[in-house]
């Protein structure tokens, strides 16, 4: 929580303020009950009107000074909080975004999501209340057990007996709804990740009649949810009567030796409802401290929470040099790779060279390697052994960002994102002109995409681009990569929802529009990548073979077997 407290810095005035402004309003509040046995004693026992309708008056005009530094003291405190939130999820939104996919595929993107919203919300609801709390109310329950002191000796001692007792409880209270405040939160982020999930998997769930099945998994983690939050609140609602239980009997003592007192002369009518008036406010302010408590409590294990994610650095070292002035080869040289937290690796000992300009098909099964292969290019993962080698360096000698502007690569799952088909494709450019969009849209093949909606370019591309077919979606996402021109592309599966003939004059105007980019056709049909210069066949994450297509019908068993399960024999031999 406390190295979280430089997110304040800005609002420091602010964070002195609202507390000061807070002690002036309770520093009134105490004086209140001194005015009113004013009022009784003098005024009322010595009917003395003037007396009452002036010392009335003074009490408006404290009530309205309170009133004031209160309102000053919340819009302090509420500033600094919000302006404590907003730089806290920045900086926190910053981080995430910093850290490269080793690290993000390992938290899970439901609780980073709860971290960001609900963890940091509880925080910033924490410090609000702090700034308002933390001078106020001890200095409220001190100085009326003071003041008790003042009136009369062994009813300040009365007081630091009730105090007590309310401290025990307050204590115990908040010992056990704490722990049970943690795993409220755990099974939330289980919760969000259903949510999440059955949100965006609605489709296959219909698809497969599983809306029964989902909604009572989705039940029951709401009810786990439900259950361990009735169980705080039944805790916590314990707070209330024991603490009020605990003042009335403490009020009743007050009334009790008081009135002896009064008989026996040494106390005024006055002084005893002062010191009734003082039992209550200690009553409302422990309450209001123990919420305190309790609010920083839950803060407290929601910042472990958010610093937790800070605490997870990025495992990718930025290198210094510019890649875009590199020469765009590629080579693989022994490469081997296992995902984070797998037990074995899913490439290995992976060889293979791509001059400048060359094409270099990649072709394999179903979870062979081939998207592995190439997240590598754009350094998304770091090789675990050997090197990735593209203009003579290893990869992570250049800076990450230079890297991603030399490499292009169109992920297998299109994803837009909303806005207008022109502001998707400027995500490859940020300043390229329409004439340069169109361009890309072009040699994308996805010029007739854009032209069959009415606005062109200016069209809207709604929430991960659902108002487009899985083929639209793939000739933006291309033409997108295509205007950032990438000196080295890399279409992954790219073409997958493309008919035949669309898909060879994708690669036919890439081919003419593309000169001099290295390329990288991955793909399971022979017909995409068979007049690539080089290919890659990947068998369960080995190379099974690498050469022409040509040379692998003669070497490569594998390579002949999917050519021929794809193409007849005369196809297969035919250039
Ligand atoms: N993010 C990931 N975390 C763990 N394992 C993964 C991840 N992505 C892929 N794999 C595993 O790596 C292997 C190769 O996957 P991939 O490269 O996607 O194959 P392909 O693209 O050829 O279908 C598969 O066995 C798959 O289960
Ligand atoms: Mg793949």
């Amino acid at each position: 929580m406390l190295k979280l407290s430089r997110y304040l810095k800005g609002y420091l005035k602010e964070s002195v303020l609202s507390p000061i402004f807070k002690l002036l309003e309770a520093a009134f509040e105490l004086l209140v009950p001194l005015v009113v046995a004013d009022i009784i004693d003098r005024g009322i026992a010595g009917n003395d009107r003037g007396y009452i309708y002036g010392r009335g008056a003074l009490l408006v005009a404290m009530g309205l000074v309170g009133l004031c530094s209160a309102v000053t003291a919340q819009y302090y405190s509420s500033k600094a909080a919000a302006g404590f939130g907003t730089a806290l999820r920045d900086d926190l939104f910053r981080h995430i975004m910093g850290l490269s996919r080793a690290e993000t595929d390992g938290i899970g993107q439901a609780t980073l999501v709860t971290r960001m919203t609900s963890d940091s919300n509880q925080i910033q609801n924490g410090v609000n209340m702090f700034f308002r709390l933390v001078l106020r109310s001890p200095f409220i329950v001190f100085g009326a057990m003071l003041m008790a002191y003042r009136i009369k000796g062994d009813e300040g001692l009365l007081f630091t007996g009730v105090i007590c007792a309310l401290f025990v409880i307050v204590f115990f209270i908040m010992r056990s709804t704490v722990k049970l405040y943690r795993s409220v939160q755990k099974k939330l982020d289980g919760l969000l990740l259903k949510t999440s999930e059955n949100l965006e998997g609605v489709r296959v769930i219909r698809a497969f009649r599983r809306e029964e099945p989902e909604k009572a998994a989705y039940r029951s983690a709401a009810e786990d949810l439900a259950g361990e939050q009735v169980r705080v609140g039944r805790i916590s609602a314990l707070m209330n009567p024991l603490t009020y239980a605990a003042v009335n009997l403490g009020l009743a003592a007050v009334l009790r030796t008081g009135a002896v007192h009064v008989d026996a002369g040494d106390l005024t009518q006055g002084q005893v409802v002062a010191l009734v008036n003082y039992i209550s406010q200690i009553l409302v302010e422990l309450i209001k401290l123990a919420n305190l408590i309790i609010l920083l409590a839950k803060a407290s294990a929601c910042a472990k929470r958010i610093n937790e994610v800070f605490a997870i650095q990025n495992s990718m070292e930025d290198g210094t040099l510019d890649a875009t002035e590199a020469e765009p080869s590629v080579e693989f040289r022994n490469v081997g790779f296992a995902y984070p937290g797998a037990a074995s690796e899913s490439v290995s000992d992976i060889s293979f060279r791509a001059a400048p300009g060359e094409t270099v098909g990649i072709i394999g099964g179903t979870g062979s390697g081939k998207t592995t292969i190439a997240n590598l290019i754009p350094r998304f993962y770091d090789a675990g052994r050997g090197e990735v080698v593209i203009g003579g360096r290893n990869v992570r000698e250049y800076t990450v960002r230079s890297l991603r502007k030399l490499v292009g690569i169109v992920e297998q799952n299109a994803r837009l994102f909303s806005g207008t088909i022109g502001d998707n494709l400027r995500w490859g450019d940020g300043t390229a002109g329409d004439g340069e969009l169109t361009q890309a849209a072009r040699t994308a093949q996805a010029a007739d995409v854009i032209a069959s909606k009415e606005k062109g370019l200016g069209s809207a591309v709604e929430q991960s681009g659902k108002n487009f077919s899985g083929g639209q979606k793939q000739r933006l996402s291309i033409a997108r990569t295509l205007a950032g021109k990438p000196r080295i592309l890399i279409l992954d599966d790219s073409s997958s929802a493309l008919d035949f003939a669309t898909d060879a004059a994708l690669r036919k105007a890439i081919r003419s529009d593309c000169a001099g980019t290295t390329v990288f056709l991955i793909s399971q049909r022979v017909a995409t990548i068979r007049n690539a210069d080089r290919i890659l066949v990947l068998d369960d994450g080995r190379m099974a073979g690498c050469g022409s297509h040509a040379e692998l019908l003669k070497s490569c068993g594998l390579y002949r077997e999917i050519c021929l399960s794809q193409l007849s024999e005369k196809e297969a031999l035919g250039a």
